[in-house]
Parts: C-alpha cells; sequence; structure tokens
C-alpha cells in the first residue's frame, strides 16, 4: 500500500535542480572527478550506479565496500551476493534494476592493514545526494528501494526509521515512491539465529512488494 509523505525528505524530487542533467554515461564520468566531500581522497574508484537505462527499478544501498572500491562496481561483494540470492528468492530479476549507493566513495579507517567500513557522516550524504537524485532524474524508476538507515534517509529523511517503517512504500510530494527495507549488510553482521531468519524472510518479503510494480 502506497502512503503519500506529508513532507519531503532531504533528498531528490521531480522539481531538483539538474532536471536537465546529461545521459547517464556523462553523469558517471561527471560523477568520477567529484571532490564535493573528501570521500575522494582515499579511495581507489568512484563506484557508480550499474544497471539498465530503461530500469524501472532502482535499489540503493549506502555506500561502495573493500571490493567495491577496488572494482568500481556497486554490490560486488558479500552484500551484493547476498543481495542478489535474496532477489532470487524474491522472484526479482536482478537485470531489471539499476543499482547504486547514496554515497559514492568507499569511507573506511586502517586497522593495521585491514579497510574498515565506517559510516558517511550527514555532510557526506547530502552532498552526494545530488548524484543520487540525478541519477533518479535521468532514470525516472517506479519504485526506488531505499535498503538501510544511510540510503533511506538520503531519499526521505531522517525522520523515517529502517527498523519501524521497513516494508512501507512512501512517495515524497513530487518525488518517487521508495520502498524502505533493511541493508543486506545487517544480515550479514546477524549471529545465525532464529532471530537473523527472521530478518532474512521479511527482507524477501519487502524485495517481493517489487513485483507490485510490473514491467511495462
Ligand atoms: N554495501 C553497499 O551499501 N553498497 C555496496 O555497493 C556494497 C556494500
Amino acid at each position: 500500500m502506497l502512503e503519500r509523505l506529508p513532507t519531503s525528505g532531504t533528498g531528490p524530487t521531480l522539481a531538483y535542480e539538474h532536471a536537465n542533467a546529461d545521459a547517464l554515461d556523462d553523469l558517471r564520468d561527471k560523477a568520477c572527478s567529484c571532490t564535493r566531500c573528501d570521500l575522494y581522497r582515499d579511495a581507489t574508484h568512484l563506484v557508480f550506479g550499474e544497471g539498465p537505462e530503461t530500469a524501472d527499478i532502482v535499489l540503493v544501498g549506502e555506500q561502495p565496500g573493500d571490493k567495491e572500491d577496488l572494482t568500481g562496481r556497486p554490490f560486488v561483494g558479500p552484500a551484493g551476493r547476498l543481495l542478489d540470492t535474496c532477489l532470487e528468492e524474491a522472484n526479482v530479476d536482478r537485470g531489471r534494476c539499476y543499482v547504486t549507493n547514496a554515497v559514492k566513495h568507499f569511507k573506511h579507517q586502517m586497522q593495521g592493514k585491514k579497510r574498515l567500513h565506517a559510516r558517511p557522516n550527514a555532510g557526506e550524504v547530502q552532498r552526494c545526494a545530488w548524484w543520487l537524485g540525478a541519477e533518479l532524474e535521468l532514470l525516472k524508476p517506479k519504485l526506488v528501494v531505499a535498503m538501510g538507515a544511510t540510503a533511506v534517509s538520503s531519499l526521505l529523511g531522517s525522520h523515517i526509521k529502517v527498523m519501524r517503517d521497513r516494508g512501507r512504500i512512501l512517495r515524497p510530494p513530487g518525488a518517487f515512491d521508495v520502498l524502505v527495507t533493511i541493508h543486506p549488510s545487517a544480515l550479514l553482521r546477524m549471529r545465525e539465529t532464529d532471530e537473523k531468519e527472521k530478518n532474512r524472510l521479511a527482507f524477501i518479503k519487502d524485495l517481493r512488494k517489487i513485483q507490485s510494480f510490473p514491467r511495462h
């Protein structure tokens, strides 16, 4: 059931400033030299969204992880593999989806030789929302799936809470329908318990809602 939000979040809307944005490839090229925040300094690659230009579903994660940073492609590491399995179980073809992130560079802290994920702050998310907004403006999807708190706050604002609102489809004024759900990394972090399986099934149930947005 779609719910219209009375107030807009910080995320993109159809009246966004870049309504005349260039095509996706040009946008990606421009994003590669982004210095809107400092995250580009320690990253190997900017990780832009990936998927068909005709995608009517957009999946939005938080930010690239270690593997994504090294390859320059979104959701190709452990979280991506889990996402693929859950999409399959939900009967959703990843090939129909454009997969991207709220933040396009890998934020991390060094611990010895390890690069540990660090959560992007509100300023970094807000600066990168320009790119996410531009991607959505070009794609004009039927549904955007916000996976986890960072994607949710970028698209809908911080008043929407993942654990409280998961499964809801919200539409900020003038913007796209947004399905709120958890991030697959949250499942990876859970211990193997009944609770983890319950959350995994709830994630798959959320992803199944994509089916109520049939391809044209
Ligand atoms: N987690 C994300 O949010 N995005 C990726 O691309 C990989 C892991």
